[in-house]
């Protein structure tokens, strides 16, 4: 499963290398530090999009827009969430940040086109089906925006310093749904759109995505205050620095390991229902073996 997943990654490369803008063009900075931007990570969005094509019988072909922009979108984030006014990181994938290597607006601009190019590439992918096209723009839109990704982002920084007591778990299980479930939830549901597979099929793969989207974050909050900086490539201990409410400041490590098990096995659960489903019990299992 190993070489499949390093195959994905590059397939993954090579497709990211087609869309973005040449390094050169016509505002070569902006293009330069989009590139920059989207330089490594594991490519677990993207992973997820070409297991559950292959559950589904889809040629991967069809769904290589789908995996470029879970990771357009996600990189973008990623851009953003570092920049002085969220969580002030300096340290990115092993590299500076973007606001560190470049300067604060270009991250933003880089940050904001990231964006929009994600949905440029699933918008003209004539290998899907016009109406297809436009379920998987609204879908990712949907993921991405104040309802989801922006909208748990928000909800993450109003909740900083907050006092202790003042946040539910079930208020820190939306939140952490929204920031960073609503995305990988999304790189289940953009092939399952495109492939259009029967309901209960398609809300088993949604039910897996939704917990194994939970699941990654409360594995995020317990690996910033376990790991080191140079194993993660980002700053760690940032969320206590910073903070932040977490898995881990309202259940202790233990509860949040717990918590992480248990929202994993549900995306187990969730496959049982799903035939030929050992690309994505293959995708849990790595996820849920992460290190960093
Ligand atoms: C980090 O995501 C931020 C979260 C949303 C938890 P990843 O851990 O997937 O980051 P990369 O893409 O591998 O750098
Ligand atoms: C990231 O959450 C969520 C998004 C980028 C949408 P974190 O702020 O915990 O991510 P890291 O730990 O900086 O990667
Ligand atoms: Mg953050
Ligand atoms: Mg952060
Ligand atoms: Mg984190």
């Amino acid at each position: 499963m190993s070489d499949l997943f390093d195959a994905d990654r590059a397939r993954l490369a090579a497709r990211m290398a087609g869309v973005l803008p040449t390094a050169t063009a016509h505002p070569a900075r902006l293009h330069t530090a989009m590139r920059y931007a989207c330089e490594g990570g594991k490519r677990l969005r993207a992973l997820l999009v070409y297991g559950t094509a292959r559950v589904l019988g889809v040629p991967l072909d069809q769904v290589d827009g789908c995996a470029c922009a879970v990771e357009l979108i996600h990189a973008y984030s990623l851009v953003h969430d570092d920049l002085p006014a969220m969580d002030d990181d300096d340290l990115r994938r092993g590299r500076p940040t973007v606001h560190r290597q470049y300067d604060e607006a270009t991250a933003i601009l880089v940050g904001d086109a990231l964006g929009t190019l994600a949905f440029e590439v699933l918008a003209t992918d004539a290998r899907v089906p016009a109406a297809r096209r436009a379920a998987l723009v609204g879908a990712l839109a949907r993921a991405s925006g104040s309802v989801g990704m922006v909208g748990g982002q928000a909800l993450d920084l109003a909740a900083e310093g907050a006092r202790a007591g003042s946040i539910s778990v079930a208020a820190l299980q939306d939140l952490h749904q929204r920031k960073t479930g609503a995305l990988i939830a999304a790189s289940v549901t953009l092939p399952r759109l495109v492939a259009e597979p029967p309901a209960v099929i398609a809300e088993a793969l949604d039910r897996c995505g939704d917990a194994l989207g939970l699941a990654y974050q409360i594995q995020d909050d317990i690996l910033d205050v376990e790991a080191s900086s140079d194993a993660l490539g980002k700053t760690a201990g940032k969320d206590q620095r910073n903070g932040k409410t977490t898995y881990v400041s309202l259940l202790g490590l233990a509860g949040a390991r717990a918590a992480a098990d248990d929202t994993f096995a549900q995306a187990h659960r969730a496959l049982a229902e799903v035939p030929n489903a050992a690309p994505l019990t293959a995708m849990i299992d790595l996820m849920a073996a992460r290190q960093h």
